[in-house]
């Protein structure tokens, strides 16, 4: 089939507020503070663009076209991410008072709750924030599948998503020893076993995960440096990757909608 040539689409414009007012000839009345203030945003963007020349990788990434038809399913992954910053924000905060010794894990948890300020309800929406996003994901994962947004040219974006998807489920594993109660204890002891009874790799991870062989004091250390700074790194990193991808590709129409004639389209980017 011969490759369609369209012609480019123009450079989306830039918002109103960011364009400066035109000059009235013949300089016109002086300037008032109101007048400099109402363009304080226009004079910082100008500012950093003039040093960085973000403006132009700025608009690559705002001001994308989206398909027709485009519609609520396809929040999901922008749901998914604010899931995730809520849990990097509320988890900044718990680590403030959180300390991962097997002998004061649980008591500074327990303090957390009862006695620092807002601390049950920052440890509330890192807890419910969890499950949230572990819903979230399986639902946009769910929706791109459906829509076979994960078919050419898309498969690398898919397969970046899986990793996300095991990354953000291995958050919720090691996230679930750290208050250090019974249930938590043993839940994360029948989880690291049954790690250890998968094939080839099983016995090694299990031995990683309990930074030995048997469960002990450095165990806790590892689950909370494995929770707080190797996956949230991968995870944003991995993000980085997904949303550049998503921007570069667009996004994949709705499957009921039929492809568009070549007049058509010429139409449209008239
Ligand atoms: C931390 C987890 C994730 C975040 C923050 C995230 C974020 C996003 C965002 C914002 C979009 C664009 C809008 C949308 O379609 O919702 C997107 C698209 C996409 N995501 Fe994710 N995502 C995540 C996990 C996943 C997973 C687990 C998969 C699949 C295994 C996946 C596969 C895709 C694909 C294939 C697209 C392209 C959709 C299209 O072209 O229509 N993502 N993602």
């Amino acid at each position: 089939m011969p490759k369609l040539k369209l012609p480019k689409p123009p450079v989306p414009p830039l918002p109103k507020t960011l364009n400066p007012r035109p000059r009235r000839p013949g300089g016109g009345p002086p300037e008032t503070p109101l007048d400099v203030a109402k363009e304080a945003g226009t004079a910082v963007v100008d500012w950093v663009d003039e040093r960085t020349s973000l403006s132009g990788p700025g608009r690559w990434l705002m001001f994308r076209k989206v398909p027709r038809g485009t519609n609520w399913f396809y929040t999901l992954g922008s749901a998914t991410l604010f899931a995730f910053l809520n849990q990097a924000v509320t988890g900044v905060f718990l680590a403030m008072y959180y300390d991962p010794s097997p002998t004061h894990a649980y008591e500074s948890a327990r303090n957390i709750t009862n006695e620092v300020f807002l601390g049950e309800f920052v440890r509330g929406m890192h807890k419910w924030g969890s499950t949230v996003m572990v819903i979230l994901i399986f639902l946009h994962m769910g929706r791109t599948f459906f829509f076979g947004a994960y078919k050419y040219p898309r498969e690398l974006n898919w397969i970046i998503g899986v990793v996300l998807l095991i990354l953000t489920m291995t958050m919720s594993f090691t996230g679930y020893l750290l208050p250090f109660d019974q249930r938590s204890y043993w839940a994360t002891i029948v989880g690291v076993n049954i790690n250890g009874t998968g094939p080839l790799v099983g016995p090694y991870l299990s031995d990683f995960l309990r930074a030995g062989p048997e469960f002990g004091a450095t165990t806790l250390a590892r689950f909370y440096s494995i929770h707080m700074l190797l996956l949230p790194g991968a995870i944003a990193a991995l993000i980085g990757a997904h949303l550049y991808l998503v921007t570069k590709l667009g996004t994949t129409a709705p499957p009921w909608l039929k492809a568009e004639t070549e007049s058509e389209l010429r139409e449209e980017t008239r």
